[in-house]
């Protein structure tokens, strides 16, 4: 019984292995880069970003191997998609996200971290990686989006709404109560 589930699993792995996703393991042409504020900044970058955020992606052997590698294959893809530090030809609208995702902690992601030591950069590294993408690129001040809209002003109150006059006097007067129609 045991055995053949663990026969079954190690089939599907096989099978696995035959989904064509992610297996081009490809690194584009290098077309052009940003303009490096000092070598040292690139090379931090380099460490921590570009596998997924260039085209000089280093494919590890596991990235070769379903179902890792459909993982890895989306991350670079998509990574790519939003910052690429090799097709600096084109517009990078969110490089002025770049010093902020690294504050947050966002970036570079809490995964890859774990496997690749060197792009756990030290609390000095990210200070000097922030400030040189923040010099380069700008910083997110969240441009036109971050106007927070006025506060509603309070409507005045309705006439006739007012406690002064409900105080026991026995005077009626004669106003049926507003009827809205
Ligand atoms: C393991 C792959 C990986 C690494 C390493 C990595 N990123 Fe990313 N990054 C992604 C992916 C995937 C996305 C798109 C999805 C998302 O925003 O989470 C992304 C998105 C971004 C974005 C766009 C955020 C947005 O709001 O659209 C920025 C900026 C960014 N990364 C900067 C960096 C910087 C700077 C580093 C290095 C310090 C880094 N990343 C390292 C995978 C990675």
């Amino acid at each position: 019984m045991g055995k053949k589930i663990g026969i079954g699993l190690v089939g599907l792995l096989v099978l696995l292995q035959l989904v064509p996703y992610g297996c081009s393991h490809d690194n584009p042409a290098v077309k052009q880069e940003p303009a490096w504020d000092r070598p040292e900044t690139r090379a931090l970058a380099q460490r921590a970003c570009f596998d997924c955020h260039s085209n000089e992606t280093v494919w590890p052997w596991y990235s070769h191997v379903a179902p890792v590698r459909f993982l890895v294959a989306h991350h670079v893809e998509d990574g790519r998609k939003h910052l690429n530090f090799s097709e600096w030809d084109r517009p990078q609208k969110h490089a002025h996200e770049a010093a902020e995702e690294i504050e947050e902690g966002e970036m570079p992601m809490a995964g890859y971290v774990l496997l690749h030591g060197e792009a756990d950069l030290s609390e000095a590294e990210k200070k000097q990686l922030m400030a040189s993408f923040a010099s380069m690129f700008g910083k997110d001040e969240h441009d036109e989006h971050d106007t927070p809209d006025a506060p509603d002003k309070t409507p005045p109150a309705p006439p006739g709404d007012d406690a002064s006059d409900d105080v026991g006097h026995d005077h009626v007067d004669g106003e049926a109560p507003a009827d809205d129609t």
